[in-house]
């Protein structure tokens, strides 16, 4: 059974960004893939300010990392870059951490002017953390789609809702391709 990890990188509930990986679960678990849903806002704070990785709720969340297949991660940009959260728990991941794993981005934001934060930004974290595949990922205006209790309600964009629907197809192609070759 494919498995995967939602990663919502933002410190606000609600949170458009979480709902973008609400949607795309959901779409996955059509599809007999199992969504496991973290949010790097639950954790401990004091823990991940100090990058305490005995820390109960950090340990916790390094298990279900390790345990995926793939991960989509979904942050809002925040100054020109992923937040800060996001980092912070990334810094805990032992390097390796997304080794063979497929990793889809998602960025919202609310400016056009910063959708290179994916690429510029977000991408080579993932990278440095050995990821096994990064999927090109979409970047979302907050203009594009609207959201309430968790989940996107309407797309507001002709382009948005197809953008993220093919995204996820591909991320699908990906993990069921992993599953099917032969362990190395
Ligand atoms: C502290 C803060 C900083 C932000 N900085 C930017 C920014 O630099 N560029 C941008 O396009 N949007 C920026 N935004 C807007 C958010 O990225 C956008 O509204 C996002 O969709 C919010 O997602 P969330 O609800 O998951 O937190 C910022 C919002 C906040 C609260």
């Amino acid at each position: 059974m494919t498995h995967i990890l939602t990663l919502a990188g933002s410190p606000a509930s609600p949170s458009r960004s979480s709902a973008l990986l609400a949607y795309c679960a959901r779409l996955l678990e059509a599809d007999g893939i199992t969504a496991d849903a973290l949010a790097v806002r639950d954790l401990d704070a004091a823990d991940l300010l100090h990058a305490n990785v005995k820390g109960p709720t950090i340990q916790d969340a390094l298990v279900r990392v390790a345990a995926a297949d793939g991960i989509i991660i979904a942050t809002p940009v925040y100054k020109a870059a992923y937040t800060g959260v996001l980092k912070a728990f990334l810094d805990v991941l032992p390097g390796g951490a997304l080794a063979h794993k497929i990793v889809l981005p998602l960025v919202s934001g609310a400016s056009s002017g910063h959708a290179l934060v994916l690429d510029y930004a977000l991408k080579p974290v993932l990278a440095a953390l050995n990821a096994g595949l990064i999927l090109n990922g979409v970047y979302l205006l907050d203009s594009q789609f609207e959201h309430a209790n968790g989940a996107i309600t309407r797309f507001t964009a002709d382009d948005a809702e197809t953008r993220l629907i093919e995204s996820v197809q591909n991320f699908a192609k990906a993990l069921h391709h992993l599953a099917d070759a032969p362990e190395s």
